[in-house]
């Protein structure tokens, strides 16, 4: 039997779609590349924004045909919309066989062997996540595709309830695996050959397993023997610590990269989505992480025209990019999502003025991020090298610590090698290197 599967979303649902390959293949499953090829077709799915949803409904009705010409051709919903819409997906889509919410996927071999629940004898094809649910799949081994970095879910939910987020609502409450169990995971990957593995959480932050909070745990992965490099997202700005700032310091192999979304720079607006922190706080925590790194990799995430948002309110985000020269920013539109106390606000800003706000960020922004690049020429740094560059065959790519990517044109480099650079140039958002000899 094989199975394709097909992920929407952040990393957190590319891991999920790892383990659910583990689940798959530990029952004697194959993966397909190809959904023509496949017995069962899945679709791990994500709900952060409208758009998302409507591409995956899209895509579901592209299955459709596929199963009309293969009865037996099982199609099944996963994620963040399988969990928020439940049954209205096997109505809506009758030729849907199953759907199953984030925390309910060991569930997926009985739904393929047809075998059902007693409990849910009425909607045997539903499995949705409990509110308390306490799932971490800590015994499941993910399956993942060969190569120099690795995902590590270190917890699961969130508890923040932002107004706008329909996260908490789909992904339920927080809750943190044993580092000891993540140690062991990432000792695994060592023997697979992953050099660099990054700890995925909704809000790493506010990792807690009854004995150790993130910095602890960060400090823990840097210590496994073959691990180069170790990354981690998202960090809410609330939660993130003077001790975790220094725990990076002190770690060469801990990458000076945080994530910081800020969502807004007006105050007025923060409080309205319930992010319980200032713009002064946001401030002052961006002088502390540059006080104790350098460089630093600061990256983050931007909401325009949330609800009440006036031009003044977007003012305050754009002083704020220019202030902090975050090195790159992902600018979301609001999407008001049902259920969300957000959708509830009024005073909607229109679609137009959403627009408008979201291409003056970016175009700030890529000002910023090409000065930023043009001063790294000259100077020194570490990549860790990937693969080959997108564009061309003859080109590699890597990392620098900070997250940027650097090219080193016509060259073999060996995958998964630190190799020191010099910055020879900067093309917009992309660095060029030249690999500095050693002797
Ligand atoms: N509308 C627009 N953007 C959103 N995000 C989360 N919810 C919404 C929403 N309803 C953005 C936030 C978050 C990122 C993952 O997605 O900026 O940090
Ligand atoms: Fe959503 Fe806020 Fe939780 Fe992030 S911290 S997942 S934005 S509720």
């Amino acid at each position: 039997m094989k199975y394709f599967i097909e992920t929407y979303g952040c990393q957190m649902n590319k891991y999920d779609s790892e383990l659910v390959a583990g689940i798959l293949e530990g029952a004697g499953y194959c993966p397909s590349l190809r959904p023509e090829d496949a017995d069962v077709i899945l679709v791990n799915t994500c709900s952060v924004r409208q758009h998302a949803e409507q591409r995956v409904l899209q895509r579901l009705n592209s299955f459709k045909a596929l199963k009309l010409e293969r009865p037996d051709l099982k199609i099944g919903v996963l994620g963040c919309m399988a969990q928020r819409l439940g049954e209205k997906i096997l109505v809506e889509k009758p030729f849907i066989d199953f759907v199953i919410g984030p925390d309910s996927y060991r569930n997926i071999l009985q739904v393929l062997n047809g075998v059902h629940s007693e409990q849910r004898e009425s909607s045997p094809k539903i499995f949705l996540n409990e509110y308390e649910s306490k799932e971490t799949y800590a015994d499941v081994c993910p399956v993942r595709v060969r190569g120099v970095n690795a995902w590590v879910a270190v917890m699961r939910g969130c508890n923040n309830y932002c107004t706008y987020c329909i996260v908490p609502y789909v992904r339920g409450r927080e809750r943190s695996r044993s580092a000891q169990n993540v140690i062991e995971e990432i000792r695994r990957l060592v023997d697979e050959g992953f050099v660099e593995v990054t700890l995925l959480g909704q809000n790493v932050n506010s990792y807690w397993d009854g004995e150790h909070d993130f910095a602890d745990l960060l400090a823990m992965v840097a210590k496994v023997e073959g691990i180069e490099r170790v990354r981690f997202a998202t960090s809410h700005p609330k939660d993130l610590s003077e001790k975790l700032v220094r725990v990076i310091a002190e770690n060469e192999k801990i990458c000076n990269h945080i994530h910081l979304p800020v969502q807004s720079g007006s105050t007025r607006i923060l409080q309205l989505m319930n992010r319980h922190y200032s713009r002064e706080d946001f401030l002052a925590k961006v002088e502390m992480i540059r006080k104790y790194l350098n460089p630093v990799g600061l990256t983050t995430d931007i909401i325009v025209g949330f609800p009440g948002e006036e031009e003044d309110d977007f003012r305050q985000t754009v002083e704020l990019v220019r202030e902090v020269e975050f090195d790159s920013a992902f600018v979301f539109k609001y999407s008001p999502r049902p259920g969300t106390r957000a959708a509830q606000f009024d005073d909607m800003v229109s679609a137009a003025e959403k627009t408008r706000r979201l291409e003056e960020i970016n175009t700030l922004q890529k000002e910023i991020t090409k000065s930023k690049n043009r001063q790294l020429i000259g100077q020194r740094g570490v990549i860790l090298v990937e693969g080959r560059s997108k564009k061309s065959e003859t080109d590699v790519m890597g990392r620098l610590e900070t997250n940027k990517i650097v090219v080193i044109p016509n060259t073999i480099l060996p995958k998964g090698k630190l190799v020191e650079v010099t910055i020879v140039g900067a093309d917009g958002v992309t660095l060029f290197g030249r690999v500095n000899h050693q002797n």
